[in-house]
C-alpha cells in the first residue's frame, strides 16, 4: 500500500501548512471527532477533536483512536498522512482535490465515500499566513470512511457531489 499512497519524508516545519479548516465545515458534517493527529501548536482550531497532536508531538508517530479528523499537512506529505487514515478506517479527510495523484486514487480505492465541493474553500489562516488571503491552489475532496463518517459527509452533498463507494471493490 505504501507505493500507491507514496513514500515522501515528513518535513512537518512547512509553513504553507498552517491553514485550517473552518467551521461551517464541521457544522454541515455534524460530528465530533475523538482526535486530529495534526493540529496547530500555537492557536485553537476550529476542529471539534477531545485529543490534538501537534508538530511537537508528531501525529503520525501517535497512536490513533476512534474517529479522527485528518487535514493534512500539504506536499509531499499528503500520501502519507491519507496511507494512515486508509490503515485506521474510521473517520473523515480533508484534501486537495488531487485527482492524478497517486495517494488520492489510492484514497479513491480505500475510502467508504468521497464529497467534492463546489468551488474554493476558504481556509482559516495560521499565525505566519494571518496577512495572506486564502489562495487555494485546487479544490477541495473528503473522504470517509465507517458508517458514522459517511452519513456525515453525505449531509454535505448538497455542497457539491457526493459518492458512496460500491461495497466490495477492488
Ligand atoms: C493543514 S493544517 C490543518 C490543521 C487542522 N487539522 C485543521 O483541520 O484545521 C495541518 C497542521 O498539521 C500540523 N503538522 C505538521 N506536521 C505535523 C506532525 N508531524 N504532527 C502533527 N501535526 C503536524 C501543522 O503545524 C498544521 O497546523
Amino acid at each position: 500500500m505504501s507505493g500507491m499512497f507514496g513514500d515522501a519524508r515528513v518535513h512537518p516545519k512547512h509553513k504553507s501548512v498552517e491553514w485550517y479548516t473552518p467551521a461551517w465545515i464541521f457544522a454541515a458534517l455534524g460530528l465530533t471527532f475523538d482526535m486530529d493527529p495534526c493540529s496547530p501548536h500555537d492557536m485553537e482550531s476550529m476542529v471539534p477533536a477531545a485529543i490534538k497532536y501537534t508538530v511537537f508531538d508528531d501525529g503520525l508517530k501517535r497512536h490513533w483512536a476512534g474517529r479522527v479528523w485528518l487535514n493534512p499537512p500539504y506536499g509531499p506529505d499528503t500520501g502519507v498522512w491519507v496511507k494512515r487514515m486508509a490503515e485506521h478506517r474510521c473517520g473523515i479527510a480533508l484534501v486537495f482535490s488531487r485527482t492524478d495523484a497517486s495517494w488520492f486514487q489510492a484514497a479513491m480505492r480505500s475510502a467508504d465515500a468521497v464529497c467534492f465541493l463546489a468551488g474554493r474553500v476558504e481556509f482559516i489562516p495560521g499565525h505566519e499566513n494571518k496577512h495572506k488571503k486564502s489562495r487555494c491552489g485546487a479544490g477541495t475532496a473528503l473522504f470517509s470512511w465507517g458508517f458514522d463518517c459517511v452519513q456525515g459527509l453525505r449531509k454535505l452533498g448538497d455542497r457539491g457531489v457526493f459518492l458512496e463507494m460500491p461495497k466490495g471493490r477492488a
